[in-house]
Parts: C-alpha cells; sequence; structure tokens
C-alpha cells in the first residue's frame, strides 16, 4: 500500500460546513444543505468522497461539518471508514478550510500535501484523482520552502471551451478564451505552504475563492492538471438532476 509519495503524505480536506444558499430543494422548496441531498441511492457527500475514500495513497479525509450538523453522524455509521475524521466549519469555506488544516496540525508534517476537495462536488472520478496525484510525483523531490520550486501543488481543472463574452455597462466585448481554464477541486498544496496563503488571505481581509488564488497571490504558480469537464460543482437545485446523468455515463 503506497500512502506516500516521495516521502510526502497526502491528506484530503472536505469542506461541507456550507448553508447552500442558492441551493433551493426541488421537494421541499426549502434552503437545504445540498451536501446531504439524495443523489442515485447515496447523499451527495458519499459520493464526493468515493474516491478519496478507495485511494490508498490518500492518507485520512477531514470533513469539515457545520456546528451542529445532524445528517454527518448517519452517513460516518454507514461509510465506517477508519480513514474518516471529522472536524467543525467556520462562516465562509476559506474559514472552514482552514479549520481543517488546524485539526491536521498535529498529525501532518509541513511538507505534506493537503488535497482540498468540495463536499458538493460527487462526479470526481478516481482517474481524475490519479492525474491530480501523478502531476505531484514531479514536484514530489522538491521542498517547497528553498525557493527552488516555482511551481507548487496542483488544480484540477478544464479549458474553456466556448467563446467567452464580458459584459460590462452594456458593452458587450469578446475575451480571448487562449489559457482560460475553470479551476475545480481538487486542488492540492504543501501543508504550510497552504496555511502560511489562506492566513495572508485573511490578514489582508482578502476572501479567496479557491485556495489556488491564496497560494497565486503568495507569488507561487500552482499546475493546473486537466480533468473531466464534468467534476460538477452541484450549486442550484437542477444540477443534481445533472450529476445524477453525469454518474449514470
Ligand atoms: N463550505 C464550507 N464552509 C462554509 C461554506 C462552504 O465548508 N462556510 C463548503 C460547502 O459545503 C461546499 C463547498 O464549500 O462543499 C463549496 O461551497 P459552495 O458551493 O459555495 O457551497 P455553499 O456555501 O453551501 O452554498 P451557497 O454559497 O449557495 O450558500
Ligand atoms: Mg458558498
Amino acid at each position: 500500500m503506497n500512502r506516500v509519495i516521495a516521502g510526502r503524505r497526502v491528506w484530503a480536506i472536505v469542506p461541507a460546513a456550507g448553508r447552500g444558499e442558492r441551493f433551493t430543494s426541488a421537494t421541499t422548496h426549502k434552503v437545504s444543505a445540498k451536501q446531504y441531498a439524495p443523489l442515485l441511492g447515496a447523499s451527495v457527500i458519499e459520493w464526493s468522497l468515493r474516491a478519496l475514500l478507495a485511494e490508498t495513497r490518500v492518507h485520512a479525509v477531514v470533513v469539515v461539518l457545520a456546528a451542529g450538523d445532524a445528517h454527518w453522524p448517519a452517513i460516518a455509521a454507514k461509510l465506517n471508514n477508519p480513514k474518516l475524521c471529522t472536524t467543525i466549519g467556520g462562516t465562509n469555506r476559506q474559514d472552514s478550510v482552514m479549520n481543517g488544516l488546524e485539526f491536521l496540525m498535529s498529525q501532518a508534517a509541513p511538507n505534506d500535501w493537503i488535497l482540498v476537495h468540495d463536499a458538493a462536488r460527487p462526479c470526481f472520478t478516481a482517474t481524475d484523482l490519479s492525474s491530480l496525484l501523478d502531476a505531484l510525483d514531479a514536484q514530489g523531490a522538491l521542498d517547497p520552502r528553498d525557493g527552488s520550486a516555482d511551481v507548487v501543488g496542483a488544480v484540477l481543472s478544464a479549458p474553456i471551451v466556448d467563446t467567452v463574452k464580458r459584459e460590462l455597462g452594456g458593452n458587450v466585448a469578446t475575451v480571448d478564451r487562449q489559457g482560460l481554464w475553470r479551476a475545480l477541486t481538487p486542488q492540492v498544496f504543501a501543508f504550510e505552504q497552504l496555511r502560511h496563503a489562506l492566513k495572508e488571505a485573511a490578514l489582508a481581509g482578502i476572501a479567496v475563492t479557491d485556495e489556488a488564488q491564496a497560494v497565486e497571490r503568495m507569488g507561487l504558480r500552482p499546475a493546473l492538471v486537466q480533468g473531466s469537464p464534468f467534476n460538477i460543482k452541484i450549486t442550484r437545485a437542477p444540477d443534481l438532476r445533472v450529476a445524477a446523468k453525469i454518474l449514470q455515463l
């Protein structure tokens, strides 16, 4: 069993503490935590965790829950997987990821890889996870603190294939799509590098929408690893039906 990439262990953090404000349940018509919505006989989060739990190179998976989460205990009992542990999240995704890092503080080494994956992305596959971990092999021997590694970490991404428009004050312009990518999850960075980057973003009062944005602010360059364009995030209720179709492909 290989749980180590060039001496650096891989840990996963799955932020699942969101309220799903944009997700209005099709059945109850109420805002509901989309990570627990039913999807093909399981919950969204169970699908999102599937590849991480099956991959032997992932040492443990920290699920970050909202305080008072009533849904998780039954799922944890059902999954009954020793790799799973939990901690409590914060008011935004960035805080939740930070809490996951704090939880790992006593266990993870500064150079260990931290892989962050949204609980709301159930179509993430084992193939995509392998591509991401294989990309880390090339960086495995580099010490992120010695300055020699200008490419750090990896972001699962998909190239933009549509023509892109920008509308500003009624004016519409076409944006050159050359080099444009959709940033997906998982995103993976060295533990201490990610912690430092998120702390700096918070100190500067900058709300980052993904981990890579925080790391880029530090002048570092994450690698983009091409993944499936179908690794969608459940945001609004109809996305759930799209995810079901994708999982049945
Ligand atoms: N998340 C989190 N803690 C928060 C906010 C979000 O752990 N305080 C998690 C969500 O549970 C989700 C992921 O981050 O798995 C992506 O966030 P998003 O799609 O924005 O989910 P929500 O914040 O739940 O949805 P919304 O923004 O519509 O309220
Ligand atoms: Mg949100």
